[in-house]
C-alpha cells in the first residue's frame, strides 16, 4: 500500500471517531473532551489528508518506506495524544507522560515530512499527474 492510501485511510476513520466524540459532546452537553476532540479532528482528518495529497503527487516518495514510517508514526503518535488528552480532562493527571511522550512522536513525524518538503528539489519532484498543462 502506498503512503498516500493510508493517509487517507487513516483520516477518514479519524474523522469518524472524531464526528462521533463531537455528537457524544452535544448529547450529553459536556464539553470536557473538546481539546481531545479538536486534535483527532485537526491531527488525524487535517492534517493526514493533506499528507495524503502531498504524497499522491510525488509518486516515488508514495511508496517510500519513509513516508509510510512518516504516516503510522503520526497516525499512532495522534491516536495516543487523542487519548492522552482525553485522559487529562478527565481528570487523570497520570495520562501525562504519554501525552508527552505522543506528542514527541508527531513532532518526530512532522519532522521527516519536514525532511521530504527541504530536501533538494529532484528527490521529491512532482509526478507527471501533479503536472497541468493551460487549457487551450
Ligand atoms: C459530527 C461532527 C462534529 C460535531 C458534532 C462536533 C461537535 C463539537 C463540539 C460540541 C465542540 C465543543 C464546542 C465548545 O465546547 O465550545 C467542538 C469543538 C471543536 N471541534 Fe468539533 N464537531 C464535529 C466535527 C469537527 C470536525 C470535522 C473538526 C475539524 C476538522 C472539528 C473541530 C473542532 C475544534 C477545533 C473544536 C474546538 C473549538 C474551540 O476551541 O472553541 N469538529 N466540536
Amino acid at each position: 500500500m502506498s503512503a498516500s492510501s493510508l493517509s487517507f485511510r487513516f483520516a477518514v476513520i479519524c474523522v469518524i471517531a472524531g464526528m462521533v466524540m463531537g455528537i457524544g459532546m452535544a448529547a450529553t452537553q459536556d464539553h470536557s473532551i473538546m481539546p481531545a476532540h479538536a486534535h483527532l479532528n485537526l491531527l488525524g482528518w487535517v492534517s493526514l489528508f493533506l499528507f495524503g495529497i502531498y504524497y499522491e503527487r510525488r509518486p516515488a516518495l508514495d511508496v517510500s518506506r519513509l513516508a509510510m514510517i512518516q504516516v503510522v508514526l503520526w497516525s499512532v503518535g495522534t491516536i495516543v495524544l487523542t487519548i492522552a488528552v482525553a485522559a487529562l480532562h478527565l481528570g487523570y493527571s497520570a495520562a501525562d507522560p504519554l501525552a508527552a511522550i505522543a506528542s514527541l512522536a508527531v513532532l518526530a513525524a512532522m519532522l521527516i515530512f519536514a525532511y521530504f518538503v527541504f530536501r533538494p528539489a529532484r528527490a521529491v519532484e512532482s509526478g507527471p499527474a501533479a503536472r497541468m498543462s493551460p487549457a487551450e
